[in-house]
């Protein structure tokens, strides 16, 4: 099937991702983007990060969605109610690209989002949250205080920042619960106002916008942030972001109903899965001591290249390596299953697009996914197969055997899912796939394992990516 009958009578498409984050969404954003009209963000801020090429550059948004780089084909591009926005990132983003030569003339900021401030950005960064110290680990961004704030009826939307008396009075209420801070309300008000003035052109009643698209039958493309298993609804509590970033929790966050989607996607890394931050991960190579491992500062590319005595160009962001290095190739097939770990994190360059940190590595748990596909739906699109090529068996997670015995259903609490040991089923490695364009060429241990996949959780696999490119993508 082409990409067009999957497009067939469509007007509101989304893209979830339906594990921890770090999926592969943005190829697929970008993809879905060249269709829609809209294409709109519904939940968390500069926490999330994705890698889109411009003009031949690679460059990484936080905040802005993937269809920015069409906003001069006359595509519109929301930034909806559901997100907390930092006005400096946004207007540091803005200005890359229109250093592009694009313009960000369609760009539309909700009203109603909410604003981060220094001094949340501050209280993120507080020792206490780290991840060396038990904490989730998270992007230190100021995402979790802004949201805390928005629930505890105290938060500044955009509305409110734009105008510099209210935003005054605004932070003298919010004052008293961060003790902790000299927060200096005047100093505030003035160092935004530069940030005020230039988005005070963007911000608009995006939910009135939205009704109007879906009434005029524009395409909408919902572009989901993180993931299923950190979402604050449905993720494993408290190793959460703060918002819902299920299919539910997107449509809200841009003022529609998830009924009105015609075409909802779920992301799936496979046969391997990753996390960032701390938290609990059943089937993760190397169990404790990876999460410990990723968890300190040290461990980015460049020193994971340099400790295990690999070759490189670079430095800098865009390091390039041989990731079929005899040495990756020779840690990947290791008996000691965190050294396998980190030989797969190498081969598949698996660290986060925000904070440059190693990803935690483990194999694809299909109880995890049967879960995510109960609410995001079964429609799923596998990515990072090909970054598996020639690299051995490898193995899906069926089943946990529990204390109480086996289990094939998922649970969020983090002693159950500490306690449990995945039951893997095995498979035989497979060959490049870069090549392959039609799902039935597949190698046939992928397709047997995505048929188990398949038949586990309740899900169809529409898409298979088998590289970074976009046509690099199988449509079944
Ligand atoms: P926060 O969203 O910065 O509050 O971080 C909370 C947790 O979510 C941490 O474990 C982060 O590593 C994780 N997280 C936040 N954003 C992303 C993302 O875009 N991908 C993967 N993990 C994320």
């Amino acid at each position: 099937m082409g990409i067009d009958n999957l497009l067939d009578g469509v007007q509101v498409a989304s893209i979830v991702c339906n594990q921890w984050g770090d999926t592969g969404k943005g190829k697929f954003s970008d993809y879905f983007s060249e269709w829609a009209d809209v294409i709109a963000r519904g939940t968390g801020g500069n926490n999330a990060g994705h890698t889109v090429v411009v003009n031949g550059e690679k460059r990484v948004f936080h905040l802005l969605p993937a269809g920015i780089v069409y906003d001069s084909d006359g595509k519109s591009n929301i930034l909806g109610k559901g997100m907390v926005i930092d006005p400096k990132v946004l207007s540091q983003e803005m200005d890359e690209i229109l250093d592009t030569g694009k313009t960000i003339n369609n760009l539309m900021v909700s009203r109603d989002a909410h604003v981060i401030l220094d001094y949340h950005i501050k209280q993120d960064k507080a020792r206490y949250e780290s991840q060396s110290n038990g904490g989730v680990g998270s992007t230190g961004r100021g995402i979790g205080p802004c949201y805390s704030d928005k629930i505890s009826r105290r938060g500044i939307r955009m509305f409110e920042f734009l105008d510099k008396d209210i935003l005054a009075s605004k932070i003298s209420k919010v004052k008293d619960f961060y003790p902790n801070q000299k927060i200096d309300i005047e100093k505030i008000v003035e160092e935004s106002r530069p940030f005020a003035s230039r988005l005070s052109h963007f911000v608009r009643n995006t939910d009135a916008e939205m009704q109007n698209f879906l009434r005029e039958g524009k395409k909408v493309l919902l572009e989901g942030a993180q993931g299923f298993l950190i979402s604050v609804e449905h993720g494993t509590y408290p190793y959460v972001t703060p918002s819902d970033c299920s299919i539910n929790g997107t449509a809200n966050g841009v003022g529609i109903s998830s009924r009105r989607i015609d075409l909802p996607l779920g992301i799936v890394k496979f046969p391997f899965m990753t996390r960032v931050g701390g938290g609990p991960f059943p089937t993760e190579l190397g169990g404790i001591k990876s999460e410990k491992y990723c968890g300190e500062s040290g461990h980015e590319l460049q020193k994971e290249l340099e400790a295990n005595g690999i070759n490189f160009m670079g430095p800098g962001e865009w390091i390039k390596y041989d990731s079929f290095h005899p040495r990756i190739l020779k840690m990947i097939k290791s008996e000691d299953s965190f050294v396998r770990g980190v030989g797969m994190r190498l081969a598949a360059g698996e660290y986060g697009a925000t904070t440059g940190r190693p990803r935690r590595i483990g194999w694809t748990d299909a109880v995890a996914l049967k879960y995510a596909v109960g609410i995001n739906g079964p429609l799923m699109i596998l990515t990072k197969a090909d970054c598996y090529s020639d690299k051995g068996d490898f193995e899906v997670c069926y089943g946990y055997d529990t204390p109480n015995g086996p289990t094939s259903e998922f649970r969020t609490d983090e002693d159950f899912l500490r306690s449990v040991k995945p039951q893997n089923k095995v498979y035989e490695g497979y060959g490049n796939i870069g090549d392959v364009r039609n799902f039935n060429d597949l190698p046939k241990s992928l397709r047997e394992s995505i048929g188990d996949l398949e038949k586990f959780t309740g899900g169809n696999v529409a898409m298979v990516s088998v590289g970074a490119e976009r046509d690099a993508t199988i449509i079944r």
